[in-house]
């Protein structure tokens, strides 16, 4: 990540911004100029804000969805929302329909990183500009990035289940290589595990990618970790909460949940409860509520061809792009209660449900 300050076109200063958003990526700032002029949004008119989501499949995304039309509305703005499913041809054809609609920015989290460039580029030749929210669109002159940390999520996860197993046997149940924060997550991961690993205390006996976050791959992987070692597995690290769900029912399986170190990412209210009986050692929580506050507030900003600064830039392939990364926080049964309790994230009734059953 290279440390910079970018500047994102004002309504008044399209031409001076252009300039300034050339200077990011290195382009000359005739050839960005078509691209960075603000949409024609009336003084008085409400914001129109796309919402192009790629799954509501995932408690996480309900919340995002949500959570983001509350900020939006919180300040005057109108929010319009699609869910592909997955579908790469749906969302972008989802996208294009919001574009042609009339909308004044575009939200966009990407379920394939590489394909929702074609949106970008529609969106930008209707002078549209495009934030990418908690997920990188690659190979696109996105205007925005605002996402958690994803590299300090591996981070989190492997130093929790490093200092409950310092030397064994790793499964890494990874996420869908589609989507850009699964390699960020992963490399977080290996920043923290590869000197034991080459200190030969750990081995990564297992690695597999989970295709579309799909919790029943991540069991069927996990089972297939297990049957390729004997069992001999002695810690899982998995990408998030559904994938770590799917891993605990293949130990489950083996009569093995419980028995060893599983993390988790998303403070998913059932990965909550695991942690609360002992299935699941940590998550890594990432208050969304923070994340919608902040894109709705930028979307407005944006749309309204407002100045934006950010003080880092993310790399997507071809340009470096203007970002926000917020921290999460590592999850375990001893500060639950002070962190996604005590941020109403989830209330304790429904943590501790499953403990009164
Ligand atoms: C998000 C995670 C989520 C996963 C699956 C990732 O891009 O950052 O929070 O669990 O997608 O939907």
């Amino acid at each position: 990540m290279k440390q910079i300050q970018c500047r994102i076109a004002g309504l008044l200063m399209a031409l001076v911004a252009a300039g300034m958003l050339a200077a990011c990526d290195g382009q000359e700032p005739e050839a960005q100029k078509e691209k960075i002029l603000p949409p024609e949004t009336g003084q008085d008119e409400a914001v129109k804000i796309g919402f192009s989501m790629d799954t509501l499949k995932e408690e996480r995304w309900l919340k995002d969805r949500d959570l983001f039309r509350q900020a939006a509305e919180k300040l005057d703005a109108e929010v319009e929302i699609a869910a592909a499913n997955g579908d790469d041809a749906l969302q972008i054809a989802q996208a294009e329909a919001m574009i042609q609609g009339g909308i004044d920015v575009l939200v966009i989290v990407p379920h394939n990183a590489e394909a929702t460039a074609a949106i970008v580029h529609k969106a930008h030749e209707a002078g549209i500009k495009v934030i990418a929210y908690d997920r990188l669109v690659k190979n696109a002159d996105v205007d925005l990035y605002v996402s958690f940390d994803n590299e300090q999520v591996g981070e989190l996860q492997a130093r929790a289940i490093l200092d409950a197993v310092p030397k064994g046997n790793y499964a890494y149940i990874g996420g869908a290589p589609t989507d850009n924060n699964v390699h960020l997550i992963k490399k977080g991961v290996l920043n923290v595990l590869q000197p034991a690993i080459d200190r030969g205390d750990i081995q990564i006996v297992y690695d597999e990618w989970t295709d579309d976050w799909a919790p029943e791959n991540a069991q069927h992987n996990m089972a297939e970790a297990l049957r390729a070692n004997g069992n001999q597995i002695d810690a899982v690290i998995a990408a998030n909460d559904a994938t770590a769900g799917g891993a605990i029912k293949a130990l489950a399986a083996q009569g093995m949940n419980g028995e060893i170190p599983v993390a988790g990412q998303d403070a998913e209210l059932a990965a909550a409860q695991r942690i609360v009986a002992g299935t699941q050692t940590m998550t890594v929580y990432k208050p969304i509520q923070n994340l919608t506050a902040q894109v709705a507030e930028l979307a407005v900003q944006l749309a309204k061809g407002e100045e934006v600064m950010t003080s880092v830039s993310v790399n997507n392939g071809k340009t470096e792009v203007p970002s926000i990364l917020l921290a999460p926080t590592a999850v375990n049964a001893e500060n639950l209660e002070n962190t996604v309790i005590a941020d109403g994230f989830h209330s304790k009734e429904e943590v501790y449900q499953e403990l009164k059953k």
